[in-house]
C-alpha cells in the first residue's frame, strides 16, 4: 500500500505514522527525519537544509524532491510505503506523480490529520523525542514512565530545535500558505481520507487503520 500522510505540523503524522508502519510492514519515509539526520551529520545536504529548517521554513523543492526519489527507488519500498511530511507545495506533489510513474506506481490514500491550529503550539513545545530510536513523547499528553528518559530502551529525550514558539508560528504560515491547497489537489483525485486527529492516539491510529482497510 501507497499512503501519504498530511496534516499541519504537530498533527501527529510522526506519531501515527510509527504505528502504522509496523502494522502494515512497510517503511516510513519522512522528508522532515531525512534533513535532521543530514544536519546531525554535518553532510552539504545538512548545512543546505539547516538554512531552512532552522528558521521554521520550506526547505527547496529541488532539493526535497532528490531525496525523495532515492529513497522510493530502494527495493523496500516495492512492497509500499508511507511518506510522512512529503509533498508539501503543488510543485514536490507533480514531482511525485512523475517519480511514481515512471516506477510504475500510484497513490492508493492520502491521510490528512486534522487538528485546530489552537491545539498545535501546546503539542509542538511540549513534544519530547527520544535520541536513541526517535520515538515522540509529549510532557502531557504521552509522557514516558520516567521523565526525560525513553521507555523502550532508556535513551535521553530533547526538543527539536523548532519547536519553539516563534518557530512553530512561522511553520504553521508555510502549511497555511503552501501545504494546505494539496488538500483540494488529492481530493479532486479520490484520494483524500479525512481523519479527526484532536482523538486520543489510539483511537487516531484506529481510526486511520480502518479508513486504509476500506473498513471505515
Ligand atoms: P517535519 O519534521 O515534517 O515537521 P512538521 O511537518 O512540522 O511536523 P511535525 O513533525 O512537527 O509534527 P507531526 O505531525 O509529525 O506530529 P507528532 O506526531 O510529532 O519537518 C520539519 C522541517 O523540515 C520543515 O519545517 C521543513 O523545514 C523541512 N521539511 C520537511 N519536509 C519538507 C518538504 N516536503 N518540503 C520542504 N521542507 C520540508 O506529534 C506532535 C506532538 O503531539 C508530540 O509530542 C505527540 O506526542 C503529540 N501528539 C500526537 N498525537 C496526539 C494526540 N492525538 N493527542 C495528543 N497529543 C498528540
Ligand atoms: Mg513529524
Ligand atoms: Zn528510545
Amino acid at each position: 500500500m501507497n499512503i501519504l500522510f498530511m496534516g499541519p505540523p504537530g498533527a501527529g503524522k510522526g506519531t501515527q505514522a510509527e504505528r502504522i508502519v509496523e502494522q502494515f510492514g512497510i517503511p516510513h519515509i519522512s522528508t522532515g527525519d531525512a534533513f535532521r539526520l543530514a544536519m546531525k551529520e554535518g553532510t552539504p545536504l545538512g548545512v543546505k537544509a539547516k538554512e531552512y529548517v532552522d528558521q521554521g521554513l520550506l526547505v527547496p523543492d529541488e532539493i526535497t524532491n532528490g531525496i525523495v526519489k532515492e529513497r522510493l527507488a530502494l527495493d523496500d519500498c516495492k512492497k509500499g510505503f508511507l511518506l510522512d511530511g512529503f509533498p508539501r507545495t503543488l510543485q514536490q506533489a507533480e514531482a511525485l506523480d512523475v517519480m511514481l510513474a515512471e516506477l510504475g506506481r500510484g497513490i492508493d490514500h492520502v491521510v490528512n490529520l486534522k487538528v485546530d491550529r489552537s491545539l498545535l503550539l501546546a503539542r509542538l513545545t511540549g513534544r519530547r523525542i527520544c535520541k536513541t530510536c526517535g520515538t515522540t513523547y509529549h510532557v502531557l499528553f504521552n509522557p514516558p514512565k520516567v521523565e526525560g528518559i525513553c521507555d523502550k530502551d532508556g535513551g535521553e529525550l530533547y526538543q527539536r530545535s523548532d519547536d519553539t514558539e516563534e518557530k512553530v508560528g512561522t511553520r504553521l504560515d508555510e502549511y497555511s500558505s503552501k501545504t494546505a491547497p494539496l488538500l483540494d489537489y488529492y481530493s479532486g483525485k479520490g484520494l483524500l481520507r479525512e481523519v479527526d486527529g484532536e482523538k486520543d492516539i489510539d483511537v487516531v491510529t484506529s481510526e486511520i487503520a480502518a479508513r486504509l482497510k476500506g473498513t471505515l
